[in-house]
């Protein structure tokens, strides 16, 4: 606890009031606990200095610039919004088809079409800084140059308030290596983007990897400020018709609730191998599925391909999480990382 701040790594939960003193601490949770009185839990969450009025963001790519849903749902509900990847210039993405739904997924190779650092500045930003929701910009290139670029350009951007680093990219100077399948380029990117941006880095790991733990540690390590796990799986689809793919890239990310399972393992695996705060994300649709994440050690989550057939989903799984908290009578930070596991772990055992 620092400054009457209750603070889990580098997370930090704002005092509720009446403020618990650190010496009264435990009979100011008896007194939140009476059974008369309305139990109002805190879910807002401070990470790397930002401050989200409730632990539930959207995902990048799943969301637009967030002005696109304006009309559709109360975007100052959401506790962030992470934008589609920018890079420095435009990208016109792949050709079509790069959609292509799969049972309980959706397998996508857009090919990070975007407006470019300058055009997002200029057209999307300046609505994006009028919400109550945080903005964070995810970012991503084929070069470290290039992240480094894109950030220098995003700097002067006024309602920025974090960046989050994709590096499931290809390096094109490395052979076309993955930045986020080799631990030495995961590192040597995050420390030369952290070096270069002005608002706290989040670094977005990819979930194509033997052990995660490697990669959690060498963003954090590089110095991230916080990890986001996890972006697609990488796979594929055929038509056995025409027996071409159904994706004009041929292969493609799977997400939406079919990965559920394999993101939750992950997350609840980064947690134990890092000190920095970690942001889950992958097939979240319900409330429930957040709270998973939650207790897994993550301390926001992103709902991502819900987006596109329930674009309210992000709302009602904040609303969700609070009425759980209330019914627990317990705070955010009393949840997160609260997962009871057997004494003798078996998930360090092989699961067959
Ligand atoms: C259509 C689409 C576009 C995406 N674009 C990006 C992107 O630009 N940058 C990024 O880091 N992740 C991107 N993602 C990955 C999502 O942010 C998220 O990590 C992934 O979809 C898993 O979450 P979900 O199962 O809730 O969708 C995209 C996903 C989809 C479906």
């Amino acid at each position: 606890m620092a400054n009457g701040k209750v603070q889990i790594a580098n997370v930090v939960h704002e005092p509720r009031t009446p403020n618990p003193e650190p010496q009264n601490r435990q009979s100011a949770i008896a007194n939140r606990q009476s059974p008369t009185s309305e139990f109002a839990p805190g879910i807002d969450v401070t990470i790397a200095g930002v401050r989200f009025q409730n632990p539930v963001l959207t995902a990048s790519g799943t969301f637009g610039y967030g002005q696109e849903f304006a009309n559709i749902i109360d975007l100052n509900r959401l506790g962030g919004i992470c934008v589609k990847g920018i890079s420095a210039d435009p990208m016109p993405g792949n050709p079509p088809p790069r959609i292509y739904e799969t049972e309980s997924g959706m397998l996508n190779a857009i090919g990070l079409q975007n407006v470019g650092a300058k055009r997002f500045l200029q057209e999307k930003l300046p609505f994006l800084r009028t919400l109550k929701a945080r903005c964070v910009v995810n970012v991503f290139g084929y070069s470290t140059e290039d992240y480094v670029r894109c950030l220098e350009t995003l700097n002067t951007g006024d309602g920025i308030d974090a960046y989050e680093l994709n590096i499931s990219c290809p390096n094109t100077r490395c052979g076309g290596i993955v930045y986020g399948s080799d631990p030495k380029l995961t590192e040597e990117v995050v420390t030369a983007s952290k070096r270069a941006a002005r608002f706290p880095l989040f670094v977005k790991l990819s979930p194509n990897v033997t052990d995660i733990t490697v990669f959690a540690r060498a963003a954090q390590e590089g110095g991230a400020d916080a990890l986001t796990l996890v972006n697609t799986f990488v796979g594929m689809a055929i038509d056995v018709e025409t027996r071409t793919p159904r994706i004009s890239n041929v292969t493609a990310g799977l997400s939406g609730p079919a990965i559920k399972p394999l993101a939750l393992r992950l997350v609840h695996q980064a947690a134990r191998a890092v000190h920095i705060p970690i942001i889950g994300i992958g097939g979240i649709a319900s409330p429930e599925d957040a709270l998973e994440f939650l207790i897994a050690g993550a301390c926001a989550v992103q709902v991502g391909t819900a987006n596109f057939y329930a674009p309210d989903t992000p709302i009602r799984v904040a609303e969700g999480i609070e009425d759980y908290c209330r019914r627990q009578r317990i705070h955010l930070d009393q949840l997160v990382g609260s997962l009871k596991l057997p004494l003798s772990d078996p998930s360090r055992v092989a699961e067959h």
